[in-house]
């Protein structure tokens, strides 16, 4: 199988468990705190070497950032193509409410550090068909999209978090789309039901499979040129903390689908893993391995 290159973010989360998330003007006492490894390319690297992935993961930390190195490397990720700067690494402050709900306050820090000379370094070890994962966490990501479509990588995007930025991404480049129903709507520039969503997005990028995830609806999926939407619904299971489900489904999906090159079994592999992150705490530590994922699943309900 290929191997895949994430060039995404590293950052240290620094998680606030709250009764509810805050509101406007509102003071709070916190019940607890963590700091866990996250950054959504770390989770992602991390999904997609715990998936059985030969996985690389390029980018940058500053202070703090042994951390995040080895929780790469404990996990299988070879960490030669990320750099330690100066100055600190990215981070983030999280609020995660009693029902598993959260939210996330992003500080760029050594992600926003990219440099021209680390791509080309870092690409220059990959070829024609090794997978590219990409979010929206770092800098540069025009040029690496660009270089590594040059070389015939398999572009897979998860847009997120979603700004005006990435809009002006060159997105024509990307083969494979993983994002939610708000991403979907602000790329397409306008709102609609999610099969309408999934439609709209493939006449505009009618060479890229896409999938789209609702939440607790589950994910849809469509080839490229359209055809027939694929459908897979969530597992029922008791959500404690939602960080990194997303993460985690993306690096399944991209996985699975390399593996088998069935979307329809990919979704379904890539619901069990977010099914058994949601059930656990914090971001990197609760990604499941693959034994886990396959041996749980009898004991989930659709
Ligand atoms: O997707 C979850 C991740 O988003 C967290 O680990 C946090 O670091 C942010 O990047």
């Amino acid at each position: 199988m290929r191997k895949a290159l994430c060039f995404g973010s590293l950052n240290i989360d620094y998680v606030y468990d709250v009764p509810h998330i805050l509101r406007p003007g509102e003071t709070l006492a916190s019940t607890n705190r963590s700091i866990y490894p996250g950054g959504k390319g770390l989770n992602q690297s991390i999904a997609l070497a715990k998936a059985g992935v030969a996985t690389f993961h390029a980018g940058a930390v500053g202070e703090g950032g042994e951390l995040l190195l080895e929780t790469l490397q404990d996990s299988g990720v070879d960490t030669r193509f990320v750099r330690t700067i100066e100055g600190l690494s990215g981070h983030t402050v999280i609020q995660r409410e009693t029902s598993g709900q959260n939210n996330i306050i992003l500080y760029g820090g050594s992600n926003q550090a990219i440099t021209e000379e680390q791509i080309d370094e870092t690409l220059q070890y990959f070829s024609s068909g090794d997978y590219l994962l990409l979010q929206n966490e770092i800098n540069l990501i025009p040029s690496i999209m660009t270089k590594a479509a040059e070389i015939g990588m398999v572009i897979v995007l998860n847009p997120s978090p979603i700004d005006e930025k990435l809009l002006a991404y060159p997105l024509e480049l990307v083969d494979i789309f993983l994002l939610n129903e708000i991403e979907a709507m602000d790329i397409v520039g306008s709102e609609s039901p999610p099969d309408e969503l999934l439609r709209s997005l493939s006449s505009k990028f009618p060479e890229a499979q896409i999938v789209l995830t609702l939440g607790e609806e589950g994910a849809l999926y469509l080839d490229r040129k359209g055809g027939k939407i694929l459908k897979h619904g969530i597992f029922d299971v008791e959500v404690v903390d939602t960080t990194a489900a997303g993460d985690t489904f993306t690096g399944y999906f991209i996985a699975t689908l390399a593996k088998t090159n069935d979307p329809q079994e990919a979704l379904r592999v890539a619901s069990l893993a977010s099914a058994l992150v949601v059930s656990r705490l914090g971001a990197a530590p609760s990604i499941p391995t693959k034994e886990e994922v396959y041996s749980i699943h009898i004991y989930l309900k659709e």
